[in-house]
């Protein structure tokens, strides 16, 4: 079952050949797939080859298979995990009844919804970071991102496999419709926002990996605990990929940090215009960056009081993080959780009945998670002796929806007024000033084992092979 089949056109563990009507279906949206890839994926990419991980099989020791290939050439397929046997639902009104391997039609429309928002945010980022390649700051770098840009070509396929098989000609639009949508684009954008927004330079894609990556992470992982159990499965190994991204993300924050303290301690400064003459990103800086991509990040979640949360919960549909380990009733009907709110001029905490508030909770988490990789960044400047600390805004900071949308909050958690907001932001976000400083230290370093000087070598390469290893030949 776990086997690959590398030997059909799209490799898949599905018995694809089975089903010959599904078989076609994916094989005629397979060549639009490839004209956007190569309408939309990384730019000037197409005669590189890219030592990239491909998987063989699903099974935890060996899914990968390093070598170098042609992006276009990727075998993007099909990749489930194991199914298990008898899995019962474990939440929601249906607990302990069998899992699903087909669509309930009372929960067809939502589930279809679902899965088009995860599906939607995979093509988005690769059109988000398709210049990003002309800009590297290492050739190991931008094999990373290759390889993240391939694998979110993955996820999207992963999806349209779910629409082909289960929503029929609706499925079959909704996959069409996936390719036709852009990140930015006026008249048919992405559906989430943060999908449309530029990834301008690495330190956002940086930040982007870290932190909008793990959102991913934190929505396939409710996703992996679906009544719908095809959904599960694919999202499983969906998540067995997300995990190099984020650390793409965590590891090029911190190499990008390294750089800039062992810069501190050579000028013996922290003075912004001496290291912005030294080519170095200032730690106030990133401090500005993970304010916007964390703040931006958390609206991912959605309002913070959501009846279609509490009916995806419900229904099977999505559960929470870790459901599986938690030790309440996995109903939640008379249970309550704590959301902000801004009523004169404070902060204030208000309960409110849980199974509206997963949303919330999910953020919560998410929080929790991604304040995990801030205090290890710490730790490279604490290591190095500079007082400087990096910590995550408060959750009610420079936030666009739910309760606490368009409210003025500092990093710190306090309500001021929008005089106030206004003179002060460009301490808190990233300036047109600061963005334009860090696009100026953006230039395409790509000789094997060459840094740029605004980045710190990585500890060790891919595939244990070394840091000056070719990994993409250029042609
Ligand atoms: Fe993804
Ligand atoms: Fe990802």
């Amino acid at each position: 079952m776990s086997g690959i089949n590398y030997s059909e056109k799209i490799p898949n563990n599905v018995n694809l050949s089975e089903d010959r009507t599904l078989q076609r279906a994916l094989e005629q949206w397979q060549p639009n797939f490839i004209n956007w890839w190569d309408d939309m994926g990384p730019e000037g990419s197409t005669d590189m080859d890219v030592y990239l991980r491909t998987a063989v099989s699903v099974d935890p020791q060996g899914w990968a298979q390093f070598g170098h290939v042609k992006m276009r050439d990727y075998r993007w397929g099909v990749f489930l995990n194991p199914g298990e046997e008898d899995r019962k639902i474990h939440f929601g009104d249906h607990i302990g009844e069998k899992a699903w391997q087909d669509v309930p039609g009372e929960h067809r429309a939502n589930l279809r919804r679902i899965i088009v928002t995860q599906g939607d945010t995979e093509p988005a980022s690769v059109e988000q970071q398709r210049h990003l390649g002309l800009t590297a700051p290492s050739m190991y770098d931008l094999r990373n991102l290759f390889q993240i840009n391939v694998e979110e070509g993955r996820h999207l396929w992963a999806m349209v496999y779910l629409l082909h098989k289960y929503f029929g000609k609706d499925g079959r639009e909704e996959a069409d419709a996936l390719l036709q949508r852009n990140s930015g684009n006026e008249d048919n954008p992405r559906i989430l926002q943060a999908f449309n927004e530029k990834t301008p330079d690495w330190l956002s894609f940086f930040m982007f990996t870290y932190f909008t990556d793990r959102d991913g992470k934190f929505q396939l992982c409710a996703l992996a605990e679906s009544a719908f159990d095809p959904l599960a499965r694919t999202t499983k190994f969906m998540l067995t990929e997300e995990a190099h991204h984020m650390f793409v993300g965590e590891s090029g924050v911190s190499r990008t940090i390294q750089r800039t303290v062992d810069v501190m301690n050579q000028l013996k400064t922290d003075d912004v215009a001496k290291l912005r003459a030294a080519g170095v990103i200032d730690l106030p800086t990133i401090q500005r960056y993970i304010n916007f991509h964390f703040s931006v990040t958390i609206d991912l979640f959605g309002a913070d009081q959501s009846s279609n949360a509490a009916t995806f919960y419900s229904s099977g549909l999505k559960g929470r993080y870790e459901e599986g380990k938690r030790t309440d009733d996995h109903v939640l009907k008379g249970n309550s959780y704590k959301i902000l709110s801004v009523e004169d001029g404070k902060l204030v905490e208000k309960e409110v009945p849980m199974l509206n508030a997963l949303n919330e909770v999910l953020r919560d988490d998410y929080i929790t998670d991604s304040k995990g990789g801030i205090d290890r960044w710490n730790r490279v400047i604490a290591k190095a002796g500079i007082p400087f600390t990096l910590t995550a805004p408060h959750k009610a900071f420079h936030r666009n929806i739910g309760s606490l949308s368009g409210a003025k909050i500092t990093p710190d958690g306090r309500v001021v007024s929008d005089e106030e907001w206004m003179a002060k932001v460009g301490e808190w976000l990233p300036s047109n000033e600061d963005r334009a400083y860090v696009a100026s230290l953006m230039g395409r370093v790509v000789e094997p084992g060459k840094f740029a000087n605004w980045i710190a070598p990585p500890v060790m390469g891919i595939n244990r092979q070394p840091v000056d290893f070719d990994y993409v030949r250029f042609n």
